[in-house]
């Protein structure tokens, strides 16, 4: 049973954030909101702006920016933008539109209600500077959202380090070599990129990382938008991690031959009972773990958790997507040109569910700012509960 471990205390100011660009930023001296484009990564690393809140709207449902945590962080600058500018008359009748139309762009990871509840509320309470009071809320989320990836990586990456312990004890009792490395497999994009800095469960490799714990990360590719080919691996190796691309199916073949110590992945939405929905294909990782001993780790912001919903699998909603991104793939061509070419025969009937829902009883533990927990009720809502 994991227990929840005391908080860190000593992460002074200024110190978690890492030295890379980062996701989303607010550029104050000139007002401006600034993404990283990543429908154009790995090939392109390019920002652009958001100057309206349809903007916002557009990149979160484009997916120029994705991932649970940045999901909610963009929508709260999308507020402000939707209100900048306006008189606070204006912008009292605006915001429930503004709110309404982000919340809507997609469905299914709950950051992106939790950060517009949070602004909805702020505003409720004010009677003026409207604007103002947004932006401010958005400064918070970003800045909160660094920490809480930076803490839980430091959780994540204790356990880490008691995972690579072991195995070389193992390894000794066994009269065998000492292990060259600890291999994590992880799934989707749940990295830097999918939150403000630091990610999830890539938070957890970067700050093992840091504790000089020989890592290397197995990357599943994760059809179909390729977030672990085109991002994770565009990310690791810009922090120099070792890793490797594999396709979405051979994960289960590498756990049965001793080639994964240890699954983390991220969450889009966590329920009271534990269940963790995540990008598509994050269930047989799960399942292929459970039938060979190997842990499997989610790491998550206390903002990804549903405290509303008890049970995932029926009440999460699944985001459905495009038949394209089945159907066609994009990449750079011989020429070096990003170009697209379909793969199934033209008229191909397809389903493109975009996640997934592993039950708690696969899941070792939620690795949290807050700590590591069971992914069970009572571990849940005593979470729930100290945080109320
Ligand atoms: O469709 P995406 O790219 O937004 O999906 C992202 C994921 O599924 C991540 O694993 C999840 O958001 C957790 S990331 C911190």
């Amino acid at each position: 049973m994991e227990a929840m471990i005391e908080s860190f205390s000593g992460i002074p100011a200024g110190a978690n954030q890492s030295p890379h660009t980062l996701t989303i930023r607010f550029d104050a001296e000139v007002d401006r909101v600034v993404i990283i484009d990543q429908t154009r990564l790995p090939h392109e690393c390019v920002e652009v702006e958001l100057k309206t809140s349809a903007d916002a709207c557009h990149a979160i449902s484009s997916m120029q920016v994705r991932g649970a945590p940045l999901i909610g962080v963009t929508a709260a600058f999308g507020v402000y933008l939707g209100l900048r500018g306006k008189d606070d008359e204006t912008a009292r009748s605006l915001s429930a539109s503004v709110i309404e139309a982000l919340a809507a762009t997609r469905p299914t990871a709950i950051n992106l209600r939790w950060a517009l509840d949070k602004i909805e509320t702020r505003l409720a309470r004010c009677e003026k500077n409207l604007a103002e009071i947004a932006l401010q809320a958005a400064l918070e989320l970003h800045a909160e959202d660094i920490n809480a990836c930076a803490m839980l990586g430091e959780y994540g990456a204790q356990r880490l380090q008691e995972i690579w312990e072991a195995k070389g004890e193992r390894a000794a009792q066994a009269g065998l070599p000492a292990p060259e490395s600890l291999n994590v497999l992880t799934h989707c994009n749940a990295g830097a990129l999918a939150t403000v800095d630091w990610g999830t469960a890539l938070a957890v490799i970067y700050k093992a990382q840091a504790r000089a714990i020989p890592l290397h990360v197995w990357v599943d590719e994760t059809r179909p938008r390729n977030q672990g080919a085109s991002l994770t691996c565009w990310e690791l190796g810009q922090r120099g991690v070792p890793h490797t691309l594999i396709v979405d199916n051979a994960g289960g073949h590498l756990m049965q031959h001793g080639l994964i110590d240890c699954c983390v992945v991220g969450s889009d939405r966590t329920t009271l009972l534990g269940d963790v929905c995540n990008k598509i294909g994050t269930y047989l990782k799960a399942l292929a773990a459970a039938d060979n001993g190997i842990p499997f780790y989610v790491a998550l912001p206390v903002s990804s958790i549903d405290f509303s919903l008890r049970e995932g699998l029926t009440e999460i909603p699944i985001e459905e997507r495009a038949a394209e991104e089945v159907s066609h793939i994009s990449g750079l061509d011989d020429e070096g040109r990003v170009s697209r070419v379909q793969l199934a025969p033209t008229g191909t009937a397809v389903s493109n569910y975009g996640f997934d829902v592993t039950p708690a009883r696969l899941v070792s533990g939620l690795i949290t700012e807050r700590g590591i927990i069971d992914a069970d009720e009572a571990a849940l809502t005593k979470l729930r509960d100290s945080i109320a």
